[in-house]
């Protein structure tokens, strides 16, 4: 797929060339918008062809050019030096494009190339009974997002919450539950009451050194299947996971899996033995480690026998690989992280598995607190949630100023709320560290989620008053010959022609940023085009409204590929 009008160039050049006997080139990937658009709107360099036909690279542009006239959407051809420069007609460029999103719908940006291919993703992955913090929110972000716009491009995905449910501080929970619990808290409120236990065991353990050892043996004792370690274990666990599901639930997000840590407990003495047998485990200081080139040897057993992390990690990554044959398996995690999955590679590639190449680190930077300062510093899921809550809050605020008429008041700001916490991480590339600032994240004209869905329900609202006039029935609107064409009109339908490849790249680079910024550009587009002219009770009203209708249905795909929802009005 592709720009269908990049596409339609690339044939006529194809065919060009195909007369002076060049079959094998890559022309789509040659061409080029120029950076002045007095200059076309594409164009085709020629240097590279100047090796193969033995010419001048200017006397094949030339020649190409002499071959390509203009058709129904290439209005001019022009050559400057080695360049041929296209110029779309513009009525015809705006009718097509227009054309083709209407007929395809909510079809228009996807495809079926991943089709009969597995993403696994790995993302969000908090840890039971501690802080559910903001990297655990980009993660959750960035994964729901990379997820749906795999799964656009036809490929099967599966989401998995590799939850943080398994090491030494169940010991240290038990102890504390044991000792000062309220059962009844625990209920009510489990996670602010596992992290008051996990805070109260650190101080009380620095008077009474011995609760370190008394969590150390329930520890063991839950790894050895105790009864009573057990129950509260699976306790702790069911109620942190029914209180991250509420903030699920809000993103929008769910998994296939949650098989975390603890699903690994077995096959990790499998993975252990296994290294063991290969002859890859060496001793250091009494623990068992992988050594690695290059990097920091990977230690698989501690000195009192103890498994770890990366340990699991190589567990879960054959058992993946196992059960669902992956193309590529994700891990959406943050970038402090990244030597251990250098490691975890490392050793999977010693260990012969080929797969290895599938894996990657999907790293991410860190989001800095600007004015967004909360009441609650403890707890980061209650942080969360309140981040949340206060977005909402406040979104419900600014439409009370701005809109007090709209109906359904409660679900839009909830929408706005929630969708500005996250275009205002997927907006900046990944790796870069975000800062999340009030002011800028809930600004209705800036680069933020509000100023796009604000859009959104601009162009549904036009659509809304088209139909009133009759200008639309029902679902299908015209697309009239000939009414569009002004320069903003051409500029806005050039912008919704990139789309489908926005998306390919996002996918390529792992990077939802580019659909963020896309939709910017798309929405600076759009308002540009809306304040320079009038749509209804215009002679080109038709078309203005189907070039609406286009607008609004980009957006909204893009916004889902985000994990953000298009209010119809706000
Ligand atoms: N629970 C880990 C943490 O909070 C993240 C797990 C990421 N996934 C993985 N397979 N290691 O740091």
């Amino acid at each position: 797929m592709g720009n269908i009008l990049w596409q339609h160039v690339s044939e006529r050049v194809e065919q060009a060339l195909a007369e002076l006997g060049v079959e094998e080139f890559d022309v789509a990937g040659t061409i080029e918008v120029p950076p002045d658009p007095n200059l076309g709107d594409y164009a085709f360099p020629c240097f590279q062809l100047a090796r193969i036909l033995r010419k001048a690279p200017d006397r094949i542009a030339q020649e190409l050019a002499e071959k390509l006239g203009p058709d129904g959407l290439i209005e001019r051809v022009d050559v400057v030096k080695a360049y041929v420069n296209f110029f779309l007609n513009r009525p015809a460029t705006c009718e097509r494009v227009v054309t083709e999103i209407l007929s395809r719908g909510d079809e228009y940006g996807k495809s079926q190339m991943g089709s009969g291919r597995t993403v696994v993703l790995d993302f969000s992955s908090p840890n039971i009974a501690k802080p559910f913090h903001v990297g655990h929110l980009r993660s959750t972000i960035i994964g729901h997002s990379l997820a749906r716009i795999f799964e656009s491009l036809g490929y099967t995905t599966v989401r998995i919450n590799h939850l943080g449910d398994w090491g030494t501080q169940f010991g240290k929970l038990i102890v504390a539950y044991r000792k000062f619990g309220r059962p009844e808290r625990l209920q009510q409120d489990p996670i602010r009451e596992l992290l008051d236990l996990y805070v109260r065991f650190h101080q009380e353990a620095e008077t009474n050194p011995a609760l370190e050892d008394e969590a150390r043996a329930a520890f063991k004792a839950l790894e050895d299947g105790g009864e009573e370690e057990t129950r509260l274990w699976s306790e702790f666990r069911r109620l942190s996971l029914e209180e991250f599901e509420r903030i699920y639930q809000r993103l929008g997000v769910h998994f296939d899996s949650h098989q975390g840590e603890s699903a690994y407990n077995e096959a990790m003495e499998e993975t252990v033995k296994r290294l063991e047998e290969e002859g890859l485990l060496t001793e250091s200081e009494g623990a068992l480690v992988v050594e690695l080139e290059g990097l920091p040897a990977c230690l698989i057993k501690k000195k009192d026998g103890a498994t770890l992390y990366a340990t699991r990690d190589l567990a879960a990554a054959i058992h993946r690989y196992e059960r669902y044959q992956f193309d590529h398996l994700f891990y959406v995690v943050g970038a402090p992280q990244q030597l251990h999955f250098q490691q975890v590679f490392g050793v999977l590639k010693k260990m012969g598995f080929p797969w290895v190449e599938r894996c990657e680190h999907i790293a991410f930077g860190h989001i800095r607190l600007g004015d967004a300062q909360l009441s609650t510093r403890r707890g980061n899921v209650i942080f969360l949630e309140e981040l949340l809550d206060q977005a909402v809050e406040r979104v419900r605020t600014i439409i009370e100023e701005r809109n007090p008429q709209l109906e359904d008041k409660e679900a839009i700001a909830e929408m706005v709320g929630v969708g500005a916490v996250i275009f205002n991480d997927l907006s900046h590339n990944r790796i870069k560290d975000i800062t999340f600032d009030w002011e800028t994240a809930l600004n209705f004209d800036g680069d933020t989620g509000p100023y796009v869905q604000y859009t959104h329900a601009r162009a549904a609202s036009l659509l809304r008053r088209g139909e009133e006039e009759g200008l639309i029935q029902g679902e299908t609107i015209d697309v009239a010959t000939g009414q569009l064409g002004e320069p903003e009109e051409f500029q806005l339908a050039k912008r919704l022609a990139d789309y489908p490849q926005v998306v390919l790249r996002a996918a390529e680079e792992r990077e939802p940023s580019e659909i963020a910024r896309h939709l910017l550009d798309l929405c600076r587009d759009f308002n540009s085009f809306y304040h320079a002219h009038r749509i209804l009770g215009t002679p080109q009203a038709q078309g203005r409204l189907a070039l609406v209708a286009a607008t609004k249905q980009v957006i909204k795909s893009g916004l889902y590929l985000l994990g953000i929802a298009a209010p119809e009005a706000m």
